[in-house]
């Protein structure tokens, strides 16, 4: 089977996962633009033929492996590479799928631009886990490099839990072989931020609520009801019993907007500079504020989902605003579509 292609200028959306798509593309239909899906999951390019037309938009995810994509992530460098050379417009290409599967790539640009993010030793393979475990006072976390979904998020409460469990039968293997150790954060109340830009832009900020203890927190309509056939989510829940992984079957998290966070806000304004300078296009940034004062950015999601519950109290509809921008994209470089 080969991508299919449309006959005229179209949007192309890269993904792996169809549960994400239906906000997107009925946004789409509704503005009248024309779009077509590539599944990262099979076909195939012949290098010796130019892309088709249009606007491509990538939504490589890193939790693709837990959807049985072990192999999404190499299917989007290459299309994307393919479509680049090829001068292509490109929203959130291949330089964009390198920080998302890679909170490694992630950790060091933003400390490089000077912003406070949580201590981090990656460990790649297993051997020299418990060693370097004993340069972060318990309680830490670990995380894989290439996570989503809260991927091998765990807390240990001490070095004796960590070593049992870095060398015995239940340690998950991250996909990539790189196991971030990183402190642990405690937060001033129990909530995360999750700001959301878009064409580069903040949109708006949410709260989400962490009292429940998950560290699994996609705020798309897809993860809160698992469908037919499907088990629910598997993830991580720190305290007691942390680091054995429990399934949640409880609600989501609850997704408010937090209104006082505007664009003027310091780390929103700075986040808009990183995110440019990286041509980073559309992302949700999660960020802690701790018990110390500390505002710590620590999750760069460059393949965002957002929650029915905050656009239903904002108003505000992103999809609609990432249809504008796909479509503003394709009528600035083929004037003759019917956008
Ligand atoms: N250093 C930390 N200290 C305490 N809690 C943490 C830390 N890092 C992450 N968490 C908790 O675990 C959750 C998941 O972590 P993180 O976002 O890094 O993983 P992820 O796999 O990218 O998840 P997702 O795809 O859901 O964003 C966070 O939202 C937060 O609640
Ligand atoms: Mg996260």
């Amino acid at each position: 089977m080969t991508l299919r292609t449309a006959d005229r200028p179209t949007v192309y959306i890269l993904h792996e996962n169809p549960e994400w798509l239906p906000p997107f593309t009925r946004a789409l239909d509704e503005a009248g633009v024309p779009w077509v899906d590539w599944e990262l999951s099979s076909g195939s390019i012949d290098l010796t033929q130019a892309p088709p037309e249009g606007i491509f938009w990538s939504r490589l995810s890193a939790s693709s492996p837990s959807r049985g994509h072990a192999h999404a992530k190499e299917v989007a460098r290459s299309v994307l590479r393919w479509v680049e050379a090829a001068g292509r417009r490109v929203i959130n290409g291949s330089g964009v799928v390198e920080f998302e599967v890679s909170k490694v790539a992630q950790y060091v640009a933003l400390a490089a631009e000077g912003f406070d993010v949580p201590r981090t030793v990656a460990v790649f393979g297993r051997e020299e886990l418990v060693e370097r475990a004993q340069t972060l006072p318990a309680p830490f976390i670990t995380k894989h490099n290439q996570g989503g979904k809260g991927l091998g998020v765990r807390r240990f409460d001490s070095q004796e839990d960590f070593a049992a469990y870095a060398t015995g039968d239940d340690f998950e293997e991250p996909i990539d072989g790189v196991t971030l150790l990183q402190e642990h954060l405690v937060a001033a109340e129990p909530f995360v931020t999750r700001a959301e830009f878009i064409g580069g832009r903040f949109v708006y900020a949410v709260r989400v609520d962490t009292s429940g203890g998950t560290f699994e927190l996609c705020p798309a309509e897809a993860c809160a009801v698992p469908p037919a056939g499907f088990a629910p989510a598997v993830c991580e829940v720190p305290g007691a019993e942390a680091s054995q992984p429990i399934e949640l079957q409880a609600p989501a998290p609850l997704f408010t907007e937090r209104t006082e966070i505007t664009a003027a806000h310091p780390l929103i304004v700075r986040l808009e500079a990183f995110l440019a300078a990286r041509g980073i296009e559309i992302a949700g940034v999660e960020f802690f504020e701790t018990a110390d004062g500390r505002v710590v950015p620590y999750d760069i999601n460059t393949n965002t989902n957002y929650s029915p519950d905050v656009e239903a109290a904002n108003g505000y509809r992103a999809a609609n605003a990432v249809s504008a921008l796909l479509a503003g994209e394709l009528a600035e470089r083929y004037l003759a579509a019917a956008v």
